[in-house]
């Protein structure tokens, strides 16, 4: 047994969770008419709130005291301090600095890393503005209309999913196009609808050595150079985003077009670094800036408010209460916003990545459930889809529903129809329906159907929180991805896990380049199991003929 499980806090909390795991919220409202204002926090313009949860008076002074127990508060001291807490890549957690729009020094190894954050976004501001005003020309004079921005994981998913949540900030005469996937349709399907003389390529890679973005940067680099013969035109075609100005070099882009960041800014973290360069591009350096902002509220928030009142700490422990005590699986996050459609594709990486973890910070097997897995879809689409499950499977699967009160759009009645629906779904998993209620509902021939009646019960009872945005401005969504990060950060201090590693991802990567040899090999492959040599075989066989 670890440390972890045989603490006194989980013990407390174990006993607790007997003793109410059935707890209906539904009665839980009807009791206490003051249950929303209880379990319910409002930071500038997010309303945050978890009363539909399956907690009592007494569970989160519980869930606070396991907080307290594994040194929580020291722990996020740590962080903001600069500490080294990602111990086996022997590096520190900085990515509040890159939006520590107070300034104050953070120190790592003795030096202020303040300067250069400063001097990178002013870098940034003076490329943007250069790129958006047509002032920055391609190589034959044309203005640059399309920005396509190679990058995969935390190098793609945070900046498409910002750059296509603030849309409605973002520049027309500027299309900005991701390309991530080493699958030749992603960048040919996003190539052959554009001019080259006219088209910026943004590489984005914290190591430039990622096989997907390397290759499509030749790609597209062969793609510009065959149109465009001569290879001065890359310096006008193309900037890089990365750790390694060496390699930067090495491939051709001239180092004055990179825009560095550093080893203490991870991957999943990245996006307010100039990994968010294509964001700058469509929404303008001052909105960045505002979304910078919004975060770092936000850790000004997690860094100074007590544990009772600390939105993100609250989210951490609430997920902790559903993974670890009432064993669920997964979580699932359901903006009901369109803008919002990639936030469960970049929270999975955030997450899973971060806490997908089965090994504690002394080299241990965990005996506990650590990360979930996290989904969802942009609501109402996943009510056609998936709801289902939820409100009747036999599994447990706590939601997270977001939405902005105010839209960016002018079809003010979807607007209302999204909005109902979205307080409609979390009254419906609380609520359920009695038998007595489906009862009511059904003609006199149908009451007699056991089955349909059976089958139109809703148990009810499954928890959400609820986050009410004033509106989807980059400062509001800053705050809400900082939300998140630091849901992660704390969840990670509980498990006693490196959230900040991310070894399971190698061990695919080196079978497939041994795999990438044999595909070439005229000789049968024997190396794998029977399944994989069929496979491999197979494979050349259909190819082939
Ligand atoms: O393979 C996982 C990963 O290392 C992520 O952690 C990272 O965000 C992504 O690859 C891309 O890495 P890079 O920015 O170095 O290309």
């Amino acid at each position: 047994m670890s440390s972890l499980t045989e603490s006194k806090a989980w013990i407390v909390l174990k006993n607790h969770y007997h003793q109410i795991e059935n707890i209906s919220i539904r009665n839980a409202f009807k009791e206490d008419p003051n249950r929303h204002n209880k379990f319910s926090l409002q930071l500038n313009d997010i309303l945050f709130d978890y009363s539909k949860n399956r907690i009592t008076d007494e569970t989160m002074p519980l869930l606070f005291e396991l907080a307290k127990q594994v040194g929580l508060e020291a722990k996020i001291k740590s962080m903001f301090a600069g500490e080294i807490i990602n111990t086996t890549e022997h590096r520190a957690v900085l990515h509040t600095a890159l939006r520590n729009r107070s300034n104050r020094p953070i120190y790592v190894n003795g030096l202020d890393v303040m300067p250069d954050v400063n001097r990178v976004l002013a870098k940034m501001r003076v490329f943007c503005a250069s790129v958006r005003s047509g002032e920055w020309k391609g190589y034959t004079g044309k203005a640059i209309t399309d920005i396509v921005s190679i990058g995969i994981g935390g190098s793609g998913l945070g900046p498409r999913m910002v750059s296509t949540a603030l849309a409605p900030y973002g520049s027309d005469s500027l299309k900005i196009h991701y390309v991530s996937n080493i699958d030749e349709a992603d960048i040919m399907e996003k190539l052959k609808h554009l001019a080259p003389d006219r088209t910026l390529f943004i590489i984005a890679s914290k190591t430039f050595t990622t096989q997907e973005t390397m290759m499509n940067a030749f790609a597209a680099k062969n793609w510009l150079l065959e149109s465009i013969k001569d290879p001065k035109a890359i310096a006008r075609h193309f900037v890089a985003v990365s750790t390694n100005t060496e390699s930067v070099a090495k491939f051709g882009i001239d180092t004055d077009n990179m825009f560095e960041f550093w080893d203490w800014v991870g991957g999943r973290y990245s996006l307010w670094s100039s990994v968010g360069l294509s964001i700058a591009l469509k929404i303008g350096m001052d909105n960045f800036e505002e979304l910078l902002s919004g975060a770092h509220e936000v850790d000004e928030h997690f860094r100074t408010t007590s544990f009772e009142k600390n939105i993100p700490v609250i989210m951490a422990l609430l997920g902790v209460w559903y993974n670890n005590f009432f064993d669920c699986q997964s979580h699932a996050v359901l903006p009901y916003d369109e803008s919002l459609r990639y936030f469960p594709d970049y929270l999975q990486q955030g997450d899973m990545e971060s806490n997908g973890k089965s090994v504690d910070m002394q080299g241990q097997n965990v005996d506990y459930s650590t990360g979930p897995i996290i989904w969802g879809r942009a609501g109402t689409n996943g009510q056609h889809a998936f709801f289902q499950l939820i409100h009747q499977g036999t599994k447990l699967i706590p939601c997270d529903f977001m939405a902005a009160a105010n839209s960016h759009y002018y079809l003010p009645e979807h607007h209302k129809v999204l909005i109902s629906n979205f307080f409609a779904q979390p009254e419906a998993l609380i609520n359920g329906l009695t038998r007595e209620e489906v009862k009511q509902q059904l003609t006199p021939g149908e009451q007699e159907d056991s089955v349909l009646v059976a089958s139109k019960v809703f148990a009810g009872n499954r928890p959400s929180n609820t986050f009410l945005l004033k509106k989807l401005t980059p400062k509001i969504l800053g705050s809400l991805l900082a939300l998140y990060e630091h849901k992660i950060f704390v969840q990670g201090v509980i498990w006693n896990i490196n959230s900040f590693d991310q070894m399971g991802v190698e061990l695919g990567k080196v079978l497939a380049k041994t795999i990438l040899s044999e595909l070439e090999s005229g000789e049968p492959i024997e190396s794998h199991d029977c399944s994989t040599n069929a496979l491999i075989s197979s494979y050349k066989q259909m190819r082939d003929c």
